[in-house]
């Protein structure tokens, strides 16, 4: 069993009062809280061995060259990735999944070519790939959801055809939490010879994550959803998949050779890291990730399958309430709407009682259009929350339908 309370401590922001009340933290799918190793890590680099990477001879450049690079290893370890050449760090999986649709619209997809993403996805898993329609001429195809939110692997089955080229889906929805079959999905994709991209940025604070298992071509997550620092990244790339692929920018430090004429490019990953990259924001996730597999992701998972039973019965039991994704397994992240009430009035009342939610479209219109609704609030928990905040929060809860009802 997970020692919350123990775990707490970690994590100086979550002590925090806001409004006057001890903060209850449900925005976690947003950004997650950082414990203190992770801040001590930022702080110990800034103070002792900031320099640039692979690009000095000097002492300090070597110690930062030697830990970004140990922190991809240690990434690669993460997610059952064969090599450390297998990730490449960028800023987001925003930017993770543009660098990729980019590149493979000037290399893989042709004109005609199908790409099926689901009706779930983040607008970052949507609107890159409509770019790279737009470059490309190949085609997004919809796979709709099913009414309880889960896709059916059945009709994902009758989409594919000859044109199929790319499939691509959220291993969790960050609107509706539920967990998608992405193994399942991976071996559909692998036996129509199909290139497979998974959106991992919602699962990788709550689940492992084994790109082997998955089957998939490409994965990217954000190190900020996972404790780490913010405009850090990951894209995993199957090593032969990343030595195809053309680099999405031109820079320092992703060339063999470069003259007036013509440049040839470095292996992967370096080929996709122009520039100066975010060398903290890289120790940072390792420094999380090893924190993950301290307190171990069964523990984790454990207490988080108590908060999300917690959270159903909370909202199932409470009058007027909507809940968009009813199928399991799924996270402990809900989003829901009650009659006659705004979800941006809610957002603020909460808030005024130290509870933290988000509101909105969630960036993923195309979901809420399917709902027929303008937004939702959406609540959404880490394995530091406690079944006493799930209680606050629906306390909280009821007094704001009072006051807006
Ligand atoms: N993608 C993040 C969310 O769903 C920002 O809140």
């Amino acid at each position: 069993m997970l020692d919350v309370a123990r775990i707490r401590e970690d994590f100086p922001i979550l002590a925090s009062e806001v409004n006057e009340r001890p903060l209850v933290y449900f925005d976690n799918s947003a950004t997650s809280q950082k414990p203190q190793v992770v801040i001590d890590a930022l702080v110990e680099f800034y103070s002792r061995k900031n320099s640039n990477i692979h690009r000095g001879v000097h002492h300090l450049s070597e110690v930062a060259s030697g830990e970004y690079e140990a922190s991809r290893t240690k990434v690669s370890q993460y997610i059952n990735a064969s090599r450390p050449e297998e990730i490449v760090f960028t800023n987001s999986t925003t930017g993770s999944i543009n660098l990729l649709a980019d590149s493979l619209s000037r290399s893989y997809l042709r004109e005609g070519d199908e790409i099926i993403v689901t009706e779930a996805e983040h607008h970052s898993n949507l609107v890159p790939w409509q770019m790279a329609c737009e470059r490309s001429k190949a085609k997004i195809r919809m796979l709709p959801m099913e009414d309880d939110g889960s896709l059916s692997v059945e009709r994902l089955k009758g989409m594919i055809g000859e044109r199929t080229r790319l499939l691509t889906v959220s291993h969790v929805s960050n609107v509706l939490g539920i967990v998608n079959p992405v193994e399942e999905i991976g071996a559909l994709a692998s036996a129509n010879d199909v290139m497979y991209v998974v959106d991992a940025a919602q699962s990788i604070p709550h689940l492992p994550i084994d790109v082997n298992r998955i089957g998939c071509d490409f994965l990217a997550f954000s190190g900020h959803k996972v404790l780490a620092e913010s405009g850090i990244g990951v894209l995993y790339g199957r090593h032969d998949r990343l030595l195809d692929l053309p680099p999405s920018q031109g820079g320092g430090g992703m060339v063999n050779k470069v003259t007036m004429e013509r440049t040839t490019y470095a292996d992967p990953p370096l080929r996709f890291e122009a520039g100066t990259p975010n060398i903290s924001g890289a120790l940072s996730l390792a420094v999380a990730l090893d924190y993950m597999s301290d307190i171990g992701l069964r523990d984790i998972i454990e207490h988080e399958e108590m908060l999300t039973a917690h959270m159903r019965e909370g909202l199932e039991r409470f009058e007027g309430l909507q809940l968009y994704g009813t199928a399991d397994p799924r996270v402990p992240l809900f989003s829901f709407n009650i009659d006659g009430i705004h979800h941006y009035d809610l957002g603020l009342v909460l808030d005024k009682m130290g509870v933290a939610v988000r509101t909105g479209t969630h960036c993923a219109e195309p979901l809420m259009e399917r709902y027929g609704v303008k937004g939702s609030v959406r609540a959404s928990l880490a394995f530091y929350n406690t079944i006493e905040e799930i209680d606050v929060f629906f306390e909280s809860l009821e007094k704001a339908v009072v006051l807006l009802g």
